[in-house]
């Protein structure tokens, strides 16, 4: 997909113009109620001071988390107006509803430069319908839409889509960054192109796998899915999640990698447990030799060997979901092997994804990494070339 010659905000005027700004502010809190990775808030900042420094009329939404269609003020947008605030050093005006009269009052006294958000569009079940007449509800309240919610872009929802339909529709510098980056990547990549796969399931990642088989020069497969190829090689796998529908495919995945010259890694050691448990017993096996009754948790040290000489050369790498679990430290090495490799492999590194995105903050290779996406689902749909609707809807730069 290229999207490379959409508009943006400096490709229109804002001055004194009411802007409506979608944002992805769904981030996730901790047990006390605070803003526990504000990465997505921090990445909106640019476009949005962007627009208060040229005089727009700034009213922002997003979603947080899945409220149902209903009003429930444990979602509510409120902490991160409250953080917005402080990061802007101006007041954000929280507004008590969505398309009511509290939003769409302080939307008409908005003063130039002034940011009001407004409460979670999910509360109102016809945004994720997309329907038609809560987008015009929404596009009623602005001159502008800007969207720059780039982890909610795979989404036709009123607010990521529907709305542009309404007012001239452009993206903000996030979303802009995104494509031009990861675009950029699958369009022209400097080679040898790396791709390396893990998380749970191959049943997520199918789509992913067949796309990049057509542009990446090595595939790399670690992490819980890495165990239904291994079935497929006529491994035994213990307890490890293999995917027993999904063999076939793989196999077909592997004599389709062959056909196309691509080199396919698939773990060769295993660290392997007696339980799902941060503290099972555990020890490292040969991908041929994982006991009965023992799961694979990690990647062994001989694969994380053969995988980081693999990515060492490489120009180019995409990595999306961590080769084990990752949040336990007896099953962190894999994953920490693979984040050293990339960080020091002088390579274009783009993170996709949610849990790799979390782990290479966690183990602290983030400022390592050319991009780290804002994109869970996103940005693998992304990687599957698939359309984007919150960014097709946008005008094309004539
Ligand atoms: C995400 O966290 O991936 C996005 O904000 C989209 O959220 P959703 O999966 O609830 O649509």
């Amino acid at each position: 997909m290229n999207y490379l010659n959409k508009k943006s905000v400096e490709d229109i005027d804002v001055a004194g113009k009411k802007v409506l700004v979608r944002c992805d502010f769904n981030v996730p809190f901790d047990a006390e109620g605070n803003i526990s990775d504000p990465k997505r808030i921090n990445e909106a900042l640019k476009t949005i001071k962007y627009l208060i420094d040229h005089k727009a009329k700034v009213i922002l939404c997003s979603h947080l988390g899945r409220p149902k269609g209903e009003f429930n003020m444990k979602y509510s947008l409120a902490p991160v107006a409250a953080y917005l605030s402080k990061a802007l050093g101006q007041e954000v005006k929280m507004a008590k509803d969505v398309i009511g009269e509290s939003a769409k009052g302080i939307a008409a006294s908005l003063q130039e430069g002034e940011v009001e958000l407004i409460e979670n569009v999910r509360f109102h079940k016809e945004e994720e319908k997309n329907d038609p007449a809560f987008a015009k509800e929404l596009a009623s309240m602005a001159d502008i839409y800007v969207n720059d919610a780039f982890g909610t872009a795979h989404r036709a929802h009123a607010s990521t889509a529907g709305v542009a339909a309404y007012l001239p529709a452009v993206c903000g510098f996030l979303i802009q960054k995104e494509i031009t980056i990861m675009g950029g990547a699958l369009a022209d990549p400097k080679r040898p192109f790396v791709a390396i796969l893990g998380g749970a399931k191959v049943s997520d990642k199918i789509g992913v796998i067949n796309n990049l088989l057509e542009k990446v020069d090595t595939l790399i497969i670690g992490g819980g899915m890495a165990y239904t190829f291994m079935n497929a090689m006529g491994y035994s796998v213990g307890t490890s999640i293999c995917e027993a529908d999904k063999v076939d495919l793989a196999k077909d995945m592997m004599a389709k990698a062959k056909e196309k010259g691509v080199k396919f890694l698939i773990p060769i050691d295993n660290i392997v447990a007696d339980k799902y448990a941060a503290d099972a017993a555990f020890q490292t096996v040969d991908s041929d030799k994982i006991p009965d009754g023992w799961m694979g948790l990690d990647i062994g040290p001989k694969t994380a060997e053969l995988f980081s000489d693999a990515i060492k050369g490489a120009g180019t790498v995409v990595w999306n979901g961590p080769m084990g679990v990752s949040e336990w430290e007896n099953f962190a090495n894999g994953t920490i092997a693979v984040a050293k490799a990339v960080a020091e492999s002088g390579a274009i590194s783009i993170i996709g994804g949610g849990d790799s995105a979390a782990a290479v903050e966690k183990l602290g290779f983030a400022d390592k990494m050319t991009h780290i996406s804002t994109g869970g689902g996103a940005s693998l749909e992304f990687l599957e070339g698939l359309e984007l609707p919150g960014i097709a809807c946008l005008n094309e730069k004539e």
